[in-house]
């Protein structure tokens, strides 16, 4: 038997370069992939990718425990981390807590991600030290995308580069097993990574991260206009659309 990936596992990854992360929404998916992801991220993106939501900010603590449990029933090997939706762990961290044990819960997985860097510290800190195995997510964060005014590229200048940094160094002081760097620089993203001890997997922050993330839709095709650095290594829109094309032939011809 194949034995799972852990949080110590992950951490031991450290400056391979080798961290495979892949988001998965459903049972399906999740069956297909967990053989070569080590870990599965059920990622708060659901919301636009599955259910065609204006931004991340609709999605839910049940849609993500929904989600969650489909997820960690059809894997054995990944380690499967669930997003905290947004709402679920900013007002304090005795609700953060108690919002991460309901997810951790319901769905089983093995841990949670939550996005934010220094401001987070304290919150990480009180659920690290209780148990909870945390995930961060510096960079863009996309539960902030109405204050960025969109979803362009982060840490332009200086003082935002110093202060991912600072955003880094404290979510390794909270006990984070491992840290999602979300569209920065690749220059910037190889500094993060040598800044800390813990992995960090980057999304559209080059090739310099001790692993990297892909939303699986990107990565197969299936979402109509991917973003710039997730090239598709298949094309299911239109395999999906040309057997749709076949049956409907094939059930209009019968008649
Ligand atoms: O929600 C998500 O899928 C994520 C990844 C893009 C890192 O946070």
């Amino acid at each position: 038997m194949t034995k799972r990936r852990t949080v110590q596992t992950i951490r031991q990854m450290k400056g391979q370069k080798q961290i495979v992360t892949l988001t998965a929404y459903h049972a399906p998916m999740a069956e297909l992939l967990d053989p070569h992801a080590d870990i599965l991220l059920v990622g708060d993106s659901l919301g636009m990718v599955l259910y065609g939501m204006p931004s991340t900010l609709p999605v839910t603590l049940e849609m993500m425990s929904l989600h969650g449990k489909a997820v960690t029933r059809a894997s054995k090997e990944a380690l499967v981390v669930v997003d905290m939706p947004f709402g679920s762990y900013q007002a304090g961290k005795e609700e953060a807590f108690k919002n991460a044990v309901a997810l951790l819960q319901s769905t089983t997985a093995h841990a949670i991600k939550l996005e934010g860097g220094e401001v987070m510290k304290e919150t990480i800190h009180f659920l690290t030290q209780r148990g909870i195995p945390v995930m961060g997510h510096i960079g863009l964060q996309p539960q902030s995308v109405h204050s960025y005014g969109g979803y362009a590229k982060r840490g332009k200048d200086k003082p935002a580069q110093k202060q991912f940094l600072r955003d880094a160094k404290a979510l390794e002081e909270a006990g984070a097993f491992a840290m999602v760097i979300e569209a920065v620089d690749a220059t910037l993203a190889k500094q993060l990574t040598r800044s800390v001890s813990i992995p960090t997997i980057g999304i559209g922050a080059g090739k310099n991260c001790d692993g990297q993330v892909l939303v699986t839709e990107d990565l197969i095709g299936l979402t109509a206009s991917p973003p710039p650095f997730a090239k598709p290594l298949v094309n299911v829109r239109d395999l999906i659309s040309q057997a749709a094309q076949d049956f409907a032939a094939t059930t209009r011809n019968q008649a």
